[in-house]
């Protein structure tokens, strides 16, 4: 189905001279006073034209057909042009809607492989809370493009490999606690990472021995691979352990060793095409000086004015790095899935090495680079409610592990106050998707390029824009259905009258709006504000007219309207990875 912004789009193109080149633009009004949509079409062409805005507005709707979906368009303003749209097309909409799996989600013109690289955790440390936004947006967005219907490759980029390597097999023979390391694995291998990695400090000796392990580790010895091996094997089974509880699930889990074989050509080939240079020792890339410097990733500007920044793609002691995994991962995924789109979702401290990358790339295949969308999808920190950087009360930084059991706790407090009926199995099934819905949400909700402080008394919070105030709304609706007897999915016949009617079915036909726009720029916040909208209008819908009470073709078209913000309030939690309880 195809939504009502794009045909009003179709339909004011059509009433153009097609060759005028002007983009058409429809979207909806900000205020109810210029109707439902709006276009500035007009001012665009009479700027092109140099005519009188509202003149060429006048020849637009002279030539517009829109009869059988608005009231007759308006002019308003320097020009714009207002739609209204018919409350019986309203009626046919939600009808449709109603009858739509896809609850008005059209497929896109164009099926696009898309792979997201999220989460990616490095291996031998616990998950703390910085992955929890990755591993969120990430899930978030690879579900919104499936969803769209485009094809989805989820791959979890884990670090695996790297010189921490080297300190970790040292305090792995020489410190491990055989027990601790069955109890909790990732605490020991933590506890043993930080012993050997203070100790390199102050001792030479076990700096020198770390070197060792990790040579010998990178030229293939059995014993230290085997250690390796286990290494991850227990990493992975935690990390696991946590994806199964927040529900995110990934295609691929190519770790950067997965590179390793691909490494000395990636940089041999940077070398020959002049790409990359010899500086002291080591390969980098350079800027080629074309271009403005602002917009150039390998020059830095300090007092002096600009200067270098290259890109290191190996180290004086022939060792690769992260930029060179990068490029490897780069040339096997463009090899192995053609993609036409890679989106890779960390925290802002990678902008420049993600701009490096991409720079580099366009440089060494730039026929693949012109295929491909490259995006760096880039997140804030989260704060504590001082501002500072969240860390536990003791100054450590938080578990994932801990963070997700006190979200479970809590909400299962709240909901003890709330509820008391609900019995102990039912209860806790219930906290878990609150109190896992709430986390997510309060990570989603904020542009994502901003911090955000984390306040568990806020997302748990049954008001104000939270998971717990939508999964109401939707429990909400629910009831009804069921204290009314009454079944959802029944085929009835919608004639909006209301006002407050009339305002929901506007917003239950912008959903298939609303997540193509999520996935131009990577913001799943469009789509929790677009939820926490609708919950609001729905509340003023259902408080204005009563739909129980109601009788014949009024009761029947308030329960098409329940039963569709219902679909799309779960549906659309569902697209950001969080769950609805069916009573709470
Ligand atoms: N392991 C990295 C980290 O923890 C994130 C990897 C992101 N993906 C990538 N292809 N570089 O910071």
């Amino acid at each position: 189905m195809e939504n009502i912004q794009s045909l009003l789009e179709a339909r004011v193109r059509a009433a153009l001279d097609p060759e005028c080149g002007v983009p058409v633009v429809v979207h909806p009004s900000a205020d109810k006073r210029f109707g439902d949509y709006q276009t500035n079409v007009a001012m665009l062409l009479a700027k092109q034209q140099k005519a009188s805005p509202r003149q060429v507005a006048e020849a637009i709707l002279a030539k517009l057909e829109v009869v059988d979906c608005c009231l007759p368009a308006e002019i308003a303003g320097a020009g714009f042009i207002n739609f209204r749209l018919r409350p019986e097309f309203l009626s046919r909409r939600v009808e449709a809607l109603a009858g739509d799996e896809r609850l008005g989600v059209a497929y896109p013109k164009h099926r696009r492989k898309v792979v997201v690289d999220f989460s990616s955790p490095n291996v031998a440390k616990p998950m703390h809370v910085g992955h929890i936004r990755s591993t969120i947006l990430g899930d978030a967005l690879a579900r919104i493009a499936s969803f769209l219907g485009h094809d989805v490759v989820r791959d979890n980029h884990i670090g695996d490999w790297g010189t921490q390597f080297g300190m970790l097999l040292v305090g792995w023979k020489r410190d491990m606690d055989a027990g601790a390391l069955v109890a909790d694995p990732l605490v020991e291998m933590e506890r043993i990472y930080k012993l050997v990695s203070a100790r390199c400090k102050e001792d030479p000796g076990t700096l020198e021995a770390a070197r060792h392990e990790l040579v010998r580790l990178q030229s293939g010895d059995e014993e230290n691979l085997a250690l390796w091996r286990e290494m991850i094997r227990l990493s992975q089974s935690q990390f696991d352990h946590i994806y199964g509880r927040l529900g995110v699930r990934f295609d691929v889990c190519l770790g950067e060793s997965f590179y390793n074989g691909r490494l000395k050509s990636v940089v041999q080939e940077l070398r020959d095409r002049q790409i990359a240079r010899e500086s002291d020792g080591a390969c980098c890339v350079f800027s080629t000086g074309e271009g403005a410097p602002e917009a150039d990733p390998f020059l830095i500007r300090d007092k002096e004015g600009w200067r270098a920044n290259p890109a290191l793609v190996q180290k004086s002691d022939g060792a690769a790095n992260y930029a060179t995994t990068d490029l490897a991962t780069l040339e096997y995924r463009m090899e192995e899935w053609a993609p036409d789109e890679i989106i890779y979702v960390t925290d802002g401290r990678q902008q420049l090495h993600f701009r490096q990358i991409f720079a580099i790339f366009s440089r060494w295949r730039p026929e693949d680079a012109a295929r491909v969308r490259l995006a760096h999808v880039w997140f804030g920190s989260i704060l504590g409610e001082d501002g500072k950087p969240f860390k536990t009360r003791s100054g450590d930084t938080v578990r994932l592990r801990d963070l997700l059991d006190e979200a479970e706790e809590r909400a299962l407090k709240v909901l003890e106050a709330k509820n008391p009926e609900l019995g102990g199995e039912e209860r806790r099934e219930i906290a878990r998707v609150i109190g896992i819905g709430a986390v997510k949400y309060a990570d989603l909700l904020p542009n994502r390029q901003s911090d955000y402080v984390f306040s568990w008394d806020r997302m748990l919070s049954f008001q104000g824009n939270t998971a717990p105030y939508l999964q109401n709304a939707y429990v909400r609706i629910r009831s009804i259905f069921r204290k009314g007897g009454v079944e959802g999915g029944a085929p009835r016949a919608v004639q909006l009258q209301e006002e407050a009617e009339l305002a929901l079915a506007k917003r239950l036909a912008q959903f298939g709006e609303v997540l193509p726009q999520v996935m131009e720029d990577h913001r799943p916040n469009v789509l929790a504000n677009y939820l926490y909208e609708l919950a609001n209008t729905f509340h003023a819908f259902y408080e204005a007219c009563p739909v129980l009470k109601a009788e014949g073709d009024a009761k029947d078209t308030r329960l098409v309207l329940c039963e569709v913000s219902g679909r799309v309030l779960r549906l659309g939690l569902e697209l950001l990875g969080i769950g609805v309880p069916e009573r709470m």
